[in-house]
């Protein structure tokens, strides 16, 4: 493998009892790309992400993250090895402010031993960099609300931004749109536009405009299998990809 890759599957098998339900995925998620992984209801992109960052053993395989074997690996490892993913799972306290949730992270990332002598500007250091944070998800105005009282869109921006604060390099997003209205969308599409400009991304999404805005390439799952990996425009002319998903989408909004 190259060294241009963070993340590959290779072969990839999950069978939950008689049912397989990923079929030998393979995947190539290119270093700084912004990769889309988009399939019909069903064809198992959730169940690949739990795969991915450890949630769920994997039945055969291998999964590599910067050319190093993750797969087999705990949750928190894989995610100290520098991938975090957010949604469908979320890791915020609704009690605690958008401040403190993401202050978790940060001291997540600097492995806070809750050590006495640790020194004042270390804890401003933490302060710090937690604001830059919350800067950067564009909530600055609600820092100091309780993360249960954000709008829904806004609770998006946090949960990335709880990704981000574990400073990881590959970031996983599932669905980070769904059920919101078009301003919401586009709020959150800007957002998680801006803070992948220096990252990996690969996101599972159903909504085609935000996949072919946002998205440098494309993987299309189909029944627990990649159909195709290409750029939107081949994938958009792609024939198999119309035939099993595309074309079905057509179909359904006409
Ligand atoms: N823990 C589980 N045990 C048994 N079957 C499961 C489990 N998790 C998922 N499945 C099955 O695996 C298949 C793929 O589910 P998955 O949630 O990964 O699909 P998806 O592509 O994310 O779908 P959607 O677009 O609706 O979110 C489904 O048939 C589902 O019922
Ligand atoms: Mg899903």
């Amino acid at each position: 493998m190259s060294t241009n890759v963070a993340l590959e599957l290779i072969d990839v098998v999950k069978a939950f009892g008689p049912s397989t339900v990923i079929r030998g995925a393979n995947l190539q998620v290119r270093r700084g790309e912004r990769h889309a992984l988009i399939g019909p209801n069903g064809a198992g992109k959730s169940t690949l992400f739990h795969l991915i960052s450890g949630l769920f053993p994997l039945t055969s395989g291998e999964i590599r993250l910067h050319d190093q074997v993750i797969s087999g690996l705990e949750p928190y490892e894989i995610n100290r090895r520098g991938l975090s993913r957010s949604f469908q799972i979320t890791n915020i306290f609704p009690r605690l402010s958008v401040f403190e949730n993401l202050r978790l992270g940060v001291l997540a990332r600097h492995g806070v031993r809750f050590d006495l002598v640790r020194s004042v500007n270390w804890l401003s250091q933490i302060n710090a960099e937690t604001a830059m944070l919350v800067d950067r998800v564009r909530l600055s105005s609600r820092s100091d609300i309780a993360a249960g009282e954000l709008t829904y869109s806004e609770q998006r921006a946090l949960e990335i931004g709880m990704a981000l604060a574990t400073g990881a390099e590959v970031i996983l997003l599932d669905e980070p749109t769904a059920g919101m209205s078009r301003e919401e969308t586009a709020y959150v599409v800007e957002l998680v536009r801006e803070v992948t400009q220096d990252k990996t991304l690969l996101v599972v999404e159903h909504d085609m405009s935000v996949v072919f805005g946002l998205c440098d390439r494309i993987s299309v799952l189909v029944y627990g299998q990649v159909l195709a990996t290409g750029t939107p425009e081949e994938i958009r002319t792609n024939r198999a990809v119309q035939e099993a998903y595309l074309g079905e989408e057509h179909e359904e909004a006409a």
